[in-house]
């Protein structure tokens, strides 16, 4: 049985400037609570003008409805499965957004002394403690605003840690099966970037590996699990090739997911690990809200870690800013605050069972769909594979199908696509993370839908490849749209 297909209403929807008309009003401001300014005498009569011209003028229902439908063309966790390996799309409970909405934390402000915020200091020195036993390593920052972002601030430790011994080194090693955002981070922190091979399993090559790293190497990136959701089960080994010569690993841990509560990085010799917060513990993936980028580092970074630290004194939670050797601040402030809110709201209301569970399921529900999926699609990586895994569309293709037709029909089918042409070691690859929060039902109608695709391209390849036929817009020109994209309505263009 295949879910019924969304319908999608055809005609274009109007901008809010188009059905905007004078005078139509849709706030009501609250009676002032201070006393009255002159906004002329406090600003100057040059930076207050009499009227926003030009900005849309609408009812409130006018507002709400615009906006409501808005919301029905786009695909979301809250639909449905949402496939899109790498990215741990999976459904974040709602009370932990419920809590980053109470009013003592989401209203503090960074400024306030630290006397009055000492609830919210708490919040962060456990999440700090909890993230530390996780990964089991010895310190953590939270500054870093995304996975990228951490990966910046590991580098940069790494790099001064380096420096201090007198070398900071000029490589960075990275396999080829690694997150696209690790060589364009060891390229920002002053290295240059090196591939190191995979082997047939999908796992870094140790020959390759050995004689690659030389004292001109300061680390070796490592995702792991890696982009094809394989674990890299030499791991030890590499850690010890790399200290062997002086050189550090830092391990991509946003696939943590695939993880927790089972292996620590901290015991198998990472000497720096980012996790994305909002891939692993509830905050939404995506959509442009805020993320959060936590390192955990072993003791001999700790001194480089960003300022300030949280430090506990008789008076309580104090930041400590009087850190010489830390590579200085990477973000303004002290971190996303309602990330790490919801963070440890997940991590305390899982515990480490609960955890440990979610990591179970999200390699379970991997393991299920690639074992379901098999018939139809090439797997070419055959080692066992943890919470993803990556199919290529070499059988759809003899019959001029490829991986971007496939997962276009997949919207046809009521479903979000996978992740696209990636990783680029598999060539048409479709790489597939259903996460822990799916159930059977819903990993089943999946299969269904991708196995009546398979079918498809055999029978009636022309469906598949001018596909989507349902969804409101068709397929876009994707680079121009990256590259020359037109983000904003003037006024003055004729209105059709
Ligand atoms: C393995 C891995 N590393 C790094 C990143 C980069 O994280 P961010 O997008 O938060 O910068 C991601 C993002 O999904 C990822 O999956």
């Amino acid at each position: 049985m295949i879910r019924k297909v969304r319908t999608h209403p055809t005609q274009n929807e109007p901008l809010l400037f188009e059905i905007s008309r004078p005078g139509k009003r849709a706030y009501q401001l609250p009676e002032l609570d201070v006393p009255p300014v002159d906004p002329e005498a406090v600003l100057g009569p040059e930076n207050v003008r009499p009227d926003l011209e030009g900005l849309p003028e609408l009812s409130e229902v006018e507002v709400v409805r615009h906006f409501t439908r808005l919301s029905t063309h786009n695909y979301a966790v809250d639909h449905g499965l949402y496939p899109l390996g790498s990215c741990t799309m999976k459904y974040n409970p709602r009370l932990n957004e419920a809590l980053a909405q109470l009013d003592g934390l989401a209203w503090p402000h960074p400024y306030q002394p630290e006397e009055t915020v000492q609830g919210a200091l708490e919040i962060l020195a456990r999440l700090e403690a909890a993230l530390a036993e996780i990964t089991g390593m010895d310190a953590v920052t939270l500054q870093p605003a995304a996975g990228a972002h951490g990966e910046l601030t590991g580098l940069l430790m790494i790099r001064a840690a380096l420096t201090e011994r007198g070398n900071p080194r000029q490589k960075v090693l990275i396999p080829d099966s690694a997150h696209g955002t690790n060589p364009a981070t060891a390229t920002m922190a002053g290295y240059v970037a090196e591939t190191v091979p995979s082997n047939a399993q999908g796992m870094v090559d140790l020959g390759a590996l050995e004689r690659q790293v030389d004292e001109s190497v300061a680390a070796l990136m490592l995702t792991t699990p890696n982009t094809l959701g394989v674990f890299e089960q030499n791991i030890r080994q590499i850690a010890e090739i790399l200290h062997a010569k002086g050189a550090m690993l830092y391990m991509d841990g946003a696939n943590m997911n695939a993880l927790l509560g089972i292996a620590r990085p901290g015991d198998f010799g990472v000497d720096a690990v980012h996790l994305n917060l909002h891939k692993t513990f509830s905050t939404p993936h995506g959509g442009g809200g805020p993320g959060a980028g936590p390192v955990a580092v072993k003791k001999h970074l700790e001194p480089y870690l960003p300022v300030p630290r949280l430090v506990k004194t008789e008076a309580g939670w104090k930041w400590d800013f009087h850190r010489p050797r830390s590579i200085g601040r990477v973000r303004a402030f002290y971190g996303n605050f309602l990330v790490a809110v919801r963070a440890l709201a997940y991590i305390m209301a899982m515990g480490p069972e609960g955890l440990r569970q979610a990591t179970l399921d999200a390699i379970l529900n991997a393991r299920y769909l690639r074992q379901k999926l098999e018939p139809y699609y090439e797997l070419p990586h055959k080692a066992p594979t943890m919470h993803e895994f990556v199919l290529s569309d070499a059988r759809q293709a003899t019959n001029g199908v490829r991986t971007m037709d496939i997962a276009k029909r997949l919207l046809d089918y009521g479903f979000y696509a996978y992740t696209v042409s990636f990783p680029l070691i598999v060539r048409g690859a479709m790489m597939i993370e259903p996460t822990e929060t799916e159930s059977k039902q819903e990993l089943d109608l999946f299969v269904e839908a991708m196995r009546a695709i398979a079918e498809e391209a055999q029978r009636d390849p022309e469906l598949v490849r001018t596909a989507p036929h349902t969804t409101r817009v068709g397929r876009v020109d994707e680079v121009t749209a990256a590259r020359r994209p037109i983000l904003r309505w003037t006024p003055d263009l004729p209105r059709e």
